[in-house]
């Protein structure tokens, strides 16, 4: 079958090309490579044998679209990462995030109606969810984004709700990612952000190389086991493996529309991943605690119930694999 990924040379969009190549399917990707690189490309083919059709485009641009579906209208399906995702710049330039992240859906959702490509997996994410005080998240909980990122997401999902019951014979998996760390055992892919890290494991990997000095620990005074903040850190391959369990269930039946949480359903603190790292990488990364940084929570983590009931997912990884192919890319990829 081919399955289309957008944003498919990016962190998440690249591994899920693997194991889309992997699980005997082919990979046609569209990317404007605004945060990513094309030699992706080339390393999914080094590690899978097989080099995905490749369309170097913007999801914004209606005309792009319609000609990648005119030279593939077999397409069975869509996943759908391309997107911008940094939480601090979507409050300083908002309609950047609306633009991209809502005009990009509107336009795959107008041309696969008229190739009567009827699957869709959307890239969503635990910020979807309001601040709650119960813990594991369930995918019924209450909704509320606190920042642009996070409504875009919000917003997508209630599109595609909207598009879905609008066509009842559309399928339309969602998928709420928690918090996803780690990189391909080859060392050839992983996650690569420009600049200095805002997230915990790319910022941690730059202090064990030695690029960055010592990690600042935002905040020690949370109601956590260790007063640091408590998330559900999930292994890229597990998460990538969890589309093709959706693919999978859509190939058997006429889903409609389904939410599930990837995630792990354990949650582990800030010291817990610098002790784990610190154990498996040798002991590199020093750290300091400082105040709490804007707009985050004591503890967030999953309920990976209803994708394993439903989806038969299960995560494999540990967090000692996480922190260990973490390091490994990093140390393959320094620039
Ligand atoms: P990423 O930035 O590494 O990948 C996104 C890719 O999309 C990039 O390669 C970028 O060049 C491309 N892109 C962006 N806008 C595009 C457009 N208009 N047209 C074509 N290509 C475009 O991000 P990621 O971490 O792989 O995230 C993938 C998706 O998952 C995003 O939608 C993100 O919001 C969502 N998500 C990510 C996380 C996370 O922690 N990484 C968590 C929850 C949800
Ligand atoms: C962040 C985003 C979230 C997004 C997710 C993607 C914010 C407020 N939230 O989530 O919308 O979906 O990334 O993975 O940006 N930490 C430090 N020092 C650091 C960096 C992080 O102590 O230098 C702590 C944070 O306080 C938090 C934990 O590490 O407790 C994880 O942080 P991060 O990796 O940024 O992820 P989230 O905040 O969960």
């Amino acid at each position: 079958m081919k399955i289309l990924l957008t944003g498919g040379l990016g962190y998440i969009g690249s591994h899920t090309a693997v194991e889309v190549i992997n699980s005997g399917n082919e990979a046609i990707i569209i990317d404007n490579l605004s945060n990513s690189k094309i030699e992706v490309l080339d390393k999914i083919e080094k590690i899978t044998g097989r080099r995905p059709k490749f369309y170097q485009d913007d999801v914004c641009d209606i005309s792009a679209l319609k000609k990648l579906f005119a030279e593939n209208p077999d397409i069975f399906a869509v996943i759908h990462f391309a997107g911008f995702k940094a939480v601090g710049e979507s409050c300083k330039e908002p309609l950047k995030y609306y633009k991209n992240n809502l005009l990009s859906t509107l336009n795959l959702l107008e041309v696969m109606e008229s190739y009567q490509c009827k699957n869709f997996i959307f890239s969503s994410s635990a910020t979807v969810y309001a601040v709650s005080e119960i813990m594991p998240l369930e995918e019924d909980f209450p909704l509320g984004a606190s920042n642009p990122y996070g409504r875009t997401k919000l917003f997508n999902e209630e599109i595609l709700k909207d598009y879905q019951s609008a066509h009842p014979d559309f399928n339309v998996i969602l998928l709420r990612y928690f918090n996803p760390i780690g990189a391909h055992e080859s060392g050839l892919l992983g996650e690569d952000p420009n600049g200095i890290p805002n997230n915990l494991m790319p910022y941690i990997c730059k202090v064990a190389t030695g690029e960055l000095d010592h990690l600042n620990i935002f905040g020690n005074d949370y109601k956590t086991k260790d007063g640091t903040g408590v998330r559900d850190y999930i292994h890229i391959m597990d998460l990538a493996n969890g589309h093709i369990k959706a693919l999978e269930k859509m190939t058997k039946e006429n889903v409609g529309l389904k939410i599930y949480n990837l995630g792990t359903g354990t949650g582990y603190s800030v010291l817990d991943i610098v002790n784990t790292f610190n154990k498996v990488n040798g002991n590199l990364v020093k750290y300091e605690f400082t105040s709490r940084r804007p707009g985050d929570i004591a503890e967030c983590y999953a309920s990976p119930s209803k994708a394993e009931k439903e989806l038969g997912f299960k995560t494999t990884k540990s967090l000692e694999d996480m922190c260990k192919s973490s390091y490994q890319y990093q140390k393959q990829n320094k620039k």
